[in-house]
């Protein structure tokens, strides 16, 4: 408060443009030179001068002789003008430097399952788009859900946005399927037609909680009727994808996370009826955000339906 009381004065006057004049007068050491310099008529340079000098309260130059010299109160003014107009300097670079990396990042949250496929996302818009800078940060649902709200990102990939949310605008990607993988030598890896009863006392590695493979999955067993005996609780798809190769138990995960366990058939999705749980992926952005240009072009590109067709044809 008493720092704004302070330089009310200099805020009322339009003082930038005045110490810009008696800067370049003092450097230059003539009215006339200083109006060539800045395009301004002698006059008005004298003015700009006459209302720093009223403002400051103090002579600033010393014209009695034939050489043009700075008052005492204009060398203490002219080297704090050195300061000011260096603090603007610095601060435009920066404001660059942040208006530059604005419009030229593109930042992505992608939940820990996403983030199988959002990479073939971006190889798409590489092509048209070489060297954009991309920060693609994975983490759980609970996690991306806290940056959505704090409007951290651009865009966020994952699967189970949170339920009638207006300020939300969800696109459409490819279809996330959700099925319960075993090891190949699994008890039920080659049975058909797998009931809840069947299920019942597996051993079952989850998600940690937060996450939304967890959610889909608890929904599942409850949907069945039965309490899943948990034996493992990790926080990465890759950790349990190891649990079920180390034989420790079953799994609900997502199909894209699954990679090339399921291709060589180290491991299998299980026949349980009511599976695969079909879902969504969606590209999600704030309703309020204003997209760069760049990501409108990313938004664009991602959710193009030859794009989505032929990642699609890639994963079935
Ligand atoms: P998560 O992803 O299990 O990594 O949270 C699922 C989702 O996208 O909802």
């Amino acid at each position: 408060m008493t720092q704004k009381a302070e330089i009310r004065r200099f805020i009322r006057h339009g003082t930038l443009v005045q110490l810009s004049v008696f800067e370049t007068v003092a450097r230059l050491g003539s009215f006339t030179g200083a109006g060539k310099e800045l395009h301004m008529a002698q006059p008005t340079v004298s003015m700009h001068i006459k209302k720093l000098s009223e403002m400051v309260g103090l002579p600033l130059f010393d014209q009695s002789g034939r050489v043009l010299k700075l008052t005492e109160g204009g060398r203490e003014l002219h080297a704090a003008c050195h300061e000011i107009f260096q603090k603007i300097v610095d601060v435009e670079k920066r404001l660059a430097t942040l208006r530059r990396a604005g419009t030229q990042k593109l930042r992505l949250s992608v939940s820990t399952t996403a983030k199988y496929f959002a990479p073939r996302l971006l190889a798409h818009f590489w092509e048209t788009h070489p060297g954009i800078e991309v920060a693609m940060l994975p983490m759980n649902r609970e996690q991306l859900l806290n940056r959505i709200e704090a409007d951290l990102d651009d865009f966020y990939v994952l699967s189970n946005p949170p339920e009638g949310q207006h300020d939300l605008v969800l696109h459409t990607l490819l279809p996330n399927r959700l099925g319960l993988y075993a090891r190949d030598d699994h008890a039920l890896a080659d049975a058909t037609q797998i009931s809840a009863a069947r299920l019942r006392g597996e051993s079952v590695l989850m998600r940690e909680s937060g996450s939304g493979t967890r959610m889909v999955a608890d929904a599942f067993f409850a949907g069945l009727g039965i309490e899943p005996r948990i034996t493992l609780e990790m926080g990465s798809n890759e950790a349990i994808k190891q649990g079920i190769l180390a034989g420790l138990g079953i799994a609900v995960l997502s199909h894209h996370s699954m990679g090339s366990a399921t291709r060589k058939g180290h491991i299998v999705a299980l026949d349980v009826i009511g599976l695969p749980i079909e879902r969504h992926w969606y590209l999600v952005h704030r309703r309020d955000r204003v997209l760069s240009p760049m990501a409108e072009e990313f938004l664009r590109h991602a959710t193009d339906p030859h794009l989505l067709e032929e990642l699609a044809e890639g994963d079935s």
